[in-house]
């Protein structure tokens, strides 16, 4: 599968989110965290200004809900006009349900997993997903350094995918960066968030060029996608 970009707005300008996105054209999916304060301690933006941002952009939103009751609240995000919904695997009380839920009213499912929460026990429901989200930080906020002591979940994810013969994506948050995209790459990933990478720098757009050709050269010379092609 192609390398996907999606820029997180959380480093973007709040107060004009049509022309944030605007500068991100290119862009595979709009990322949009959405924080309630309790499962992280940050407070975003729910469900009216993921309404009126689908209306603002054909950039496909990419939700990434970083809330408590996952269950109750992501298929409004689907109504909303989100093209992808994320919960977190700690917060669902009902993975597999909300999974199809999602799928059910026309969304890609996918679950995120915190630092410190293990791939190996939900081997078995992934084929209820369209994407997994391994975190690279502890989520909450954009800004912060990329942990390496991830590397390893993502090589493994990407295994296990490759084991059961998934069209799955594998997607990696928090801290991707021209100086981290290679290595995140050349271990599994195949979408990638970036926040301060892409709104930090002078040139949007260019910044989500340059990353798509950094993570693509990754992955063109590793393993994992070599095996990949070899199969297919
Ligand atoms: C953090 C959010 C990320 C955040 C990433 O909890 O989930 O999407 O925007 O920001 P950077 O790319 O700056 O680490
Ligand atoms: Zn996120």
């Amino acid at each position: 599968m192609a390398v996907q970009i999606n820029p997180s707005i959380l480093s973007a300008d709040f107060a004009r989110l049509a022309e944030e996105a605007k500068a991100v054209e290119g862009a595979d999916w709009l990322h949009v965290d959405v924080m309630d304060n309790h499962f992280v301690p940050n407070l975003t933006l729910g469900v009216p200004i993921v309404e009126s941002l689908s209306r603002a952009t054909d950039i496909p939103l990419d939700l990434h809900l970083m809330i408590e009751n996952p269950d109750r609240w992501a298929p409004q995000y689907v109504e909303a006009g989100a093209g992808s919904v994320t919960f977190h695997a700690e917060a669902a009380a009902a993975p597999v349900r909300l999974a199809r839920e999602i799928r059910a009213k026309g969304a890609r499912a996918a679950m995120a997993l915190k630092p410190a929460t293990p791939i190996e026990q939900y081997e078995d429901i992934l084929p209820e997903l369209d994407m997994v989200l391994i975190m690279t930080v502890e989520p909450g906020f954009g800004g912060q350094a990329f942990l390496d002591i991830m590397l390893p979940k993502i090589r493994r994810t990407r295994e296990m995918i490759a084991k059961h013969g998934l069209e799955l994506w594998l997607q990696v948050d928090g801290g991707v960066s021209a100086s981290t995209i290679e290595r995140v790459a050349e271990a599994g990933a195949d979408v990638f968030v970036a926040g301060s990478a892409v709104y930090g720098a002078p040139d949007p757009a260019a910044a989500v060029r340059s990353l798509r050709e950094q993570a693509g050269a990754a992955i063109a010379a590793a393993p994992w996608a070599c095996d990949h092609g070899a199969k297919a």
